[in-house]
């Protein structure tokens, strides 16, 4: 797996997944009709100079997933990532986000990001806990998705943090 700048071609392989229900369960957008795929991923590309970086998360040539760091005041970037549910529970995900990490805070310098998710979003949040980020709360009815108010969970890791488990003093689930 690797990342890559998303480009405005991929808008048909992220498609792939924008359009179905289980994509977006959680989230307050879709599923996506082939336009609304296209205008987010213009979007999404024309924000990389503004501190949004959204990358393509390619496998064996094949854009599968997608990871954004979003770079945001006083040093911090908030993550989110999706990826094709036909690849689901394979590390796909974890590999993504773990991706966005170094490069916030190797590449970037940054002392904190964050990402949320919603509590029922089991996966989501087994991502975030497995690379070692901390659940700092749950922000109750932050947004309105199809079925209603939604709550968001809220995780986070520090700079110092990465780097003790990245240099092994803090053991993080290595197996993906
Ligand atoms: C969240 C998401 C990116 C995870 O991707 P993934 O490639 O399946 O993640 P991984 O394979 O790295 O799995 C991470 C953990 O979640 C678990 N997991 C994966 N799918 C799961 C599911 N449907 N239910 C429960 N746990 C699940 C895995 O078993 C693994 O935990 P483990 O190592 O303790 O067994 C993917 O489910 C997704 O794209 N969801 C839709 C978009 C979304 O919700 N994005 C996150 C919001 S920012």
């Amino acid at each position: 797996m690797a990342l890559r700048p998303l480009r405005f071609q991929d808008w048909e392989a992220v498609h792939e997944w924008a359009r179905l229900e289980e994509a977006c369960r959680f989230q307050p957008w879709g599923p996506d009709t082939p336009e609304e795929t296209r205008s987010f991923v213009r979007g999404a590309v024309a924000a990389w100079d503004d501190g949004r970086y959204v990358h393509a998360a390619e496998i064996d040539g094949f854009v599968k997933g997608i990871g954004e760091l979003r770079l945001g005041p006083h040093m911090q970037g908030e993550i989110a990532y999706g990826v094709h549910p036909e690849l689901w529970g394979r590390g796909v995900g974890t590999g993504i986000a773990r991706e966005l990490l170094r490069i916030g805070f190797d590449e970037l310098k940054l002392h904190r990001i964050w990402g949320t998710c919603d509590p029922r979003n089991v996966a989501s949040g087994r991502v975030m806990q497995k690379l070692g980020m901390t659940c700092e709360g749950r922000m109750r009815h932050n947004l309105l998705i199809r079925d209603g108010w939604r709550d968001s969970d809220l995780y986070a890791i520090l700079d110092h943090e990465w780097v003790a488990a990245a240099s092994g003093v803090t053991q993080l689930d290595a197996t993906d």
